[in-house]
């Protein structure tokens, strides 16, 4: 095909599959500081997807949705119903492995990130980070990540149009998120989605809530 007749690729929107588990980790990685690429800013580029991706599509593959880009999966949404059991299951199921893969921070890198390497490795092998009482409304949380090719074009939000949707089938009311401060675009993009402000204990990770339907 040449050049001139090749078409861009529409994204499609898809349920998760374990062949995109890389995949889902690599784009974790690309968007994990503040929403800009994390590659190299901790000693093992493991790290970041461990915590905040790879868990999410183990436990609750089927509230995984990933953005394909012509076979290739350039963003995701990944969400748990319900908090509490997935605590349960981390605690029990993914923080022990966690905690022997990782058993120091290595040495620093030149980035030194305000969510520093011994905070993140704690934060991977402690599921009660993630008990907030204060929510016990706001039972699912999610993440959601594009690489930058994908953002701005209306994903995001379809995106958690489809969660919520998955959610609202399930009868799970609302769900909850939290946010690194220094993301502004993520906290604008929320705003406008029309989730709101919720408690929250720490100022550099603020949170968010919205009701399924
Ligand atoms: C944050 C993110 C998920 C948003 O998804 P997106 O596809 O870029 O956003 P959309 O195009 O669906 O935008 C939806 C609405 O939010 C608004 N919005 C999105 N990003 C915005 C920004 N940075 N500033 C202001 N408004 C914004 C859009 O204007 C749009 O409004 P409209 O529907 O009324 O026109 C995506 O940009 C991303 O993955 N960023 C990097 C990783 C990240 O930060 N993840 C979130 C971690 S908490």
């Amino acid at each position: 095909m040449s050049a001139s007749s090749r078409t861009e690729e529409e994204p499609v929107i898809r349920p998760y599959r374990d062949a995109d588990r890389s995949a889902v980790a690599e784009v974790c990685l690309r968007t994990a500081a503040a929403g800009r690429d994390a590659t190299g800013v901790y000693s093992d580029d493991t790290l970041m997807p461990e915590v905040y991706a790879l868990p999410y599509v183990d436990y609750a593959p089927d509230l995984a949705f990933v953005v394909d880009l012509g076979g290739r999966v350039a963003g995701y949404v990944l969400g748990v119903a319900d908090t509490a059991a997935f605590i349960d299951w981390y605690a029990r199921d993914w923080a022990p492995g966690f905690r022997a893969r990782h058993p120091r921070a290595g040495a620093p890198t030149a980035h030194r990130p305000a969510y520093s390497e011994p905070h993140l490795l704690a934060d991977g092998g402690n599921a009660e980070r993630m008990r907030i009482p204060e929510l016990d409304e706001y039972p699912a949380h999610l993440h959601i990540d594009l690489l930058p090719e994908l953002q701005g074009r209306g994903l995001g939000r379809r995106l958690i149009d489809t969660l919520r949707a998955a959610l609202a089938e399930r009868d799970v009311p609302a769900l909850h998120l939290g946010i690194d401060a220094a993301n502004v675009g993520a906290r604008a993009f929320y705003e406008r989605l029309g989730f709101h402000e919720l408690p929250s204990s720490r100022p550099d990770a603020p949170r968010f809530g919205i009701t399924t339907r």
